[in-house]
């Protein structure tokens, strides 16, 4: 509809752009072929932490610091505006956890109090002349979007294995990790182990052989998990860009289209900042016509 933003996608990072939209004061209407964040924003652990995700002294070092020291007000913000507890903590200024099934939860009923409009269909084609702004920020899927005029950069799905185990709250403390292998603890007492890294495509099986490993390889980190049996085995798909090391953010050059998506690793930790950043650009070109 024209004056609408259209965000396609409505996982952690299109429902935060349209949260930080619609605070503004702008009518946004969110897409999503699926279940609303069902796939990377909720498969993930929720791990915080930028010096052990990127090369040190990287452009998406910076970013992934920038997004982090933005965390605790971007949470707090929100847990005000919905009560709903998303269960951060730091442990230290650049180490922290999340849970991103509550942070996606909280993020659609703060679009929701927003009147932010979703609706649930499968989008394959946009035309930007029917809305103010056009936000792509479909993960791994995003550039099987046809947009008219713009050829979106290529992502691939990098599928990774998790499994989770119920132990008393507190048994951890903070995260621990080494090389591709990490161990974190929700305040509930769910632990969840990772991880694996495969480019196979968008193949959904859960390999009980890689959950195995990654659960030899987490009972190195945390002895406890030796005798421990995993409640649930999961995966998901990293969007990692195919050219350029960071995330897609910004304004396609001509066009009224804003890409958000390609955040590979560390696509809970740069929700803030991405947020920011689409929608502050956003408002700054509707306030300019
Ligand atoms: N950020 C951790 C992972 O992608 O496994």
């Amino acid at each position: 509809m024209p004056g609408e933003v259209l965000i396609v996608g409505g996982g952690l990072i299109g429902s935060s752009i349209a949260w930080r939209l619609a605070q503004k004061g702008a009518r946004v209407i969110i897409s999503d072929a699926g279940t609303l964040g069902g796939e990377a924003s909720s498969a993930g652990a929720g791990m915080l932490s930028p010096n052990a995700e990127f090369d040190k002294s990287s452009a998406s070092r910076d970013l992934g610091l920038e997004s982090m020291r933005l965390y605790p007000s971007f949470v707090e913000e929100l847990q005000a505006e919905t009560g709903i507890d998303v269960d951060f903590r730091l442990f230290s200024p650049h180490d922290g956890i999340v849970d991103p099934g509550a942070l996606l939860r909280a993020l659609h009923c703060a679009c929701e109090s927003r009147n932010v409009r979703i609706i649930r269909e499968h989008v394959t084609s946009v035309e930007p002349r029917d809305h103010s702004a056009v936000v792509i920020a479909a993960g791994a899927w995003s550039e099987r979007v046809r947009v008219p005029n713009v050829t979106l950069p290529a992502v691939v799905p990098i599928k990774g294995h998790l499994i989770g185990f119920q132990l008393e709250p507190g048994a951890l403390g903070p995260t621990r990790r080494l090389g591709e292998t990490y161990v974190l603890q929700r305040s509930s007492g769910f632990l969840i182990a990772g991880s694996n890294e495969q480019d196979i495509g968008f193949d959904r099986t859960v390999d009980p052989a890689i959950c195995e490993d990654i659960h030899r390889r987490a009972a190195r980190l945390f002895p406890l998990l030796e005798n421990a049996t995993p409640v649930q085995r999961w995966i998901g798909f990293r969007p990692r860009p195919v050219e350029g090391d960071g995330p897609h953010i910004g304004r396609v050059a001509g066009s009224n289209v804003w890409l958000a998506y390609g955040h590979y690793r560390n696509g809970i930790l740069l929700t803030p900042v991405t947020a920011q950043r689409v929608a502050d650009e956003i408002q700054a070109t509707q306030a300019s016509a």
